[in-house]
């Protein structure tokens, strides 16, 4: 990273997340699992990530867009349970739209500290932040959320309340014990006076499930794909990608959306000398979405170290956002 890429941040700190090797590495030994599995945080390549935002433009998506709704409805809330002055760390800068929702929500934020796994994109996001707000002192880290984080030294300001901020339901990639793990880093990041914000898909009919992750124009198919296309591109891979399809369905005993890549015939997988052989229906099991009620939401708080200070949903209860308070 040069200077000039850098300098209206206050700091960059990498802890570089080796992507690349992490990948060749995950597919590997994921298509050597008796189910199976590639992990959905490969999704989020270049490619990927214009298909997630168009994924939150179609009309079946709706969780996009009622977070961002919720969010601007409580602002006026949160400008009073917050403390002024605080130290906003964003989880997995996604959208620009809700980091902007909260801040101009807050009283007097004095620092904002960006989080992500894409150098690229944490580095566009923290800057477009640095930019637009010019009371707010912005810093980066480049690193994987699903490993714990150390608060950094040059941001120990040690007057100040901590505030993260993890939206858009990402938390629902983590299976519950997985979830309840990363809830204690977070806790671990924040200190003992920490708070945390963050962004829930609530359960609900399977129906509504079922239409938001099979939208019309193919954007969840073609975002499903994109796994084996990133393995084409960047491993080398040989696969007929025609031969696959997109799946996904809400799994009503375990509460999450599943998406599978199912090979429409008998085929194989070559990857780097290697065969990995696929019967007929046979799937990669890609992303697991949980889905919370409000109570199993808040007992994972609790056993996490958090007590639910206020939580909010939208009217028709599809979508919740939860202030945490350290314990
Ligand atoms: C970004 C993980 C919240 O689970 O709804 C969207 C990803 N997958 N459509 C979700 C996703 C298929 C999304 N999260």
């Amino acid at each position: 990273m040069d200077d000039e890429n850098i300098k209206d941040l206050d700091y960059f700190v990498d802890i570089q997340p080796k992507t690349q090797i992490e990948f060749y590495e995950a597919v590997l030994e994921g298509l050597s699992l008796p189910q199976k599995t590639i992990s959905p945080k490969f999704f989020y390549d270049e490619r990927g990530s214009k298909i997630f935002d168009k994924i939150c433009d179609t009309p079946e998506y709706y969780l996009t867009r009622t977070e961002i709704a919720l969010l601007n409805d409580i602002q006026k809330e949160l400008y009073s349970l917050v403390e002024p002055g605080s130290v906003v760390v964003e989880y997995g800068c996604g959208s620009s739209i809700k980091i902007k929702a909260l801040l101009s929500a807050l009283p007097e934020p004095s620092h904002y500290i960006a989080i992500d796994i894409s150098k690229s994109h944490l580095i566009s996001t923290a800057k477009e932040i640095a930019s637009n707000y010019n009371n707010i002192s912005v810093a980066a880290i480049c690193a994987d959320f699903m490993e714990p984080i150390d608060w950094p030294e040059r941001a120990s300001f040690e007057s100040l309340k901590r505030l993260a901020f993890f939206p858009g339901s990402t938390i629902g990639n983590l299976n519950p014990s997985e979830a309840s793990q990363f809830l204690k880093y977070v806790r671990h990041l924040v200190g003992d006076e920490g708070t945390f914000l963050i962004g829930v898909d609530m359960k609900k009919d399977a129906e509504i499930f079922n239409r938001a992750y099979n939208d019309e124009e193919g954007h969840t198919a073609d975002f499903n794909l994109n796994l084996l296309h990133r393995m084409k591109k960047e491993l080398d891979a040989d696969i007929n990608i025609s031969k696959f399809s997109h799946k996904a369905f809400y799994n009503e005993k375990l509460g999450r959306v599943e998406m599978h890549l199912i090979s429409d015939a008998k085929q194989d997988i070559k990857l780097n000398n290697l065969e990995f052989s696929f019967e007929k229906g046979e799937s990669i099991h890609t992303e697991c979405s949980y889905k919370y009620s409000v109570i199993e939401f808040s007992e994972l708080a609790k056993k996490s170290g958090f007590s639910v200070l206020k939580n909010w949903s939208d009217k028709r209860n599809f979508f919740s956002i939860y202030l945490l308070k350290a314990f």
